[in-house]
């Protein structure tokens, strides 16, 4: 019935996580059905009788699609021209994510999220190939959801948690940006969500934006991160770290991204009748689940 995408990811592990403890059928593939090459498609959903596609697949290196364009919208476009295709052929709903980077970020001082039909404008081309792939399902096809998300993180995947874990591990000073302002998303949170739209056999179809609630830098998010591991003794109890706010120009990165890119969530609350979390509340849940996972935890941070 469901074809998930990309199940090999740090959203599409988790969406399979709850596929399984929730009993629904489902079929999977990652990297090995290209999904830029339309035909591997059609050879892989021969036969399959689908009523819905989740993508999770695309081109996520933010910094290396400044170099590597044509791979990045070979992907995040061409790629999902071909499942918007193989969706209208066969008349399956497409549930794709797709994230904050398609705009350019509210000027200093405001606090204006972001709504669905806002103006966009990628800053970066990460942002650029994700915007041209909603591009392509709004001008293929009418039964979609396009879910727009931020700064994700989960069990699998490399995501900022894990790196400043480490960090805290490794240095007695990290430094973090304070000038850029978003909203965390914990994979469970958003996995959840999309299975809900499932569920709801919507046909509310659109643009959406999720994120988990509240608006932070990656400041406070790093030191959120550190209070609550050490409170949990995912770091050693005599180990001492400074962390030090930093502005954007001091941490130059290959792609510019986004100062203020908060996403209003109103839309899908009101459509799906959904109660978002804290972003510390989920936070404060991914880290006591890794607390119970130390072993993962440590091969994680040894990497
Ligand atoms: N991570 C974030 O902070 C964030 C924020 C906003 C929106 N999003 C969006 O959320 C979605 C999921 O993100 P994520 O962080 O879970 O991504 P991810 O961990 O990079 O997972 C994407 C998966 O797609 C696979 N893939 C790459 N090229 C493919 C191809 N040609 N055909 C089939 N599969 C392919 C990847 O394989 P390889 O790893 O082997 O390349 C990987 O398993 C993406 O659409 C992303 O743009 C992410």
């Amino acid at each position: 019935m469901i074809w998930l995408i990309g199940n090999k990811g740090m959203l599409g592990s988790e969406v399979e996580r709850l596929l399984k403890e929730r009993g629904l059928i489902y079929w999977a593939s990652d990297k090995e059905v290209d999904v830029g090459d339309y035909k591997a498609l059609e050879k892989f959903g021969k036969d399959k009788k689908i009523k819905w596609i989740i993508n999770c697949a695309g081109y996520t290196k933010v910094d290396k699609a400044e170099e590597e364009i044509d791979e990045a919208f070979r992907i995040n476009k061409d790629g999902v021209r071909n499942i918007a295709l193989f969706s209208s052929k066969r008349q399956i709903i497409l549930i794709h994510i797709s994230t904050d980077y398609v705009f350019d970020g509210r000027q200093e001082g405001s606090t204006d999220a972001y709504r669905e039909d806002d103006k966009t404008n990628p800053i970066n081309m990460y942002g650029k190939s994700k915007l041209a792939g909603e591009g392509e399902i709004k001008n293929i096809l009418e039964n979609y959801f396009i879910i727009r998300t931020a700064w994700l993180y989960g069990l699998k995947g490399n995501n900022f948690v894990y790196a400043m874990l480490r960090l805290f591990k490794e240095r007695d000073l990290v430094k973090v940006v304070e000038d850029q302002w978003g909203s965390p998303t914990y994979t469970a949170d958003l996995a959840d969500t999309i299975l809900k739209i499932i569920e709801s056999c919507s046909d509310k179809f659109g643009i959406y934006h999720f994120t988990n609630e509240g608006v932070i830098s990656w400041y406070e998010f790093a030191r959120t991160i550190y209070k609550k591991a050490k409170r949990l003794g995912l770091i050693e109890s005599n180990k001492k770290v400074e962390i030090q706010p930093i502005k954007t120009e001091d941490y130059p990165t290959a792609a510019k991204r986004p100062k203020y890119s908060a996403l209003s969530k109103e839309k899908i609350k009101m459509e799906f009748n959904l109660k978002i979390r804290d972003w510390d509340k989920a936070l404060e849940d991914f880290l006591i689940s890794l607390k119970e996972n130390r072993k993962y935890l440590e091969s994680r941070l040894d990497k």
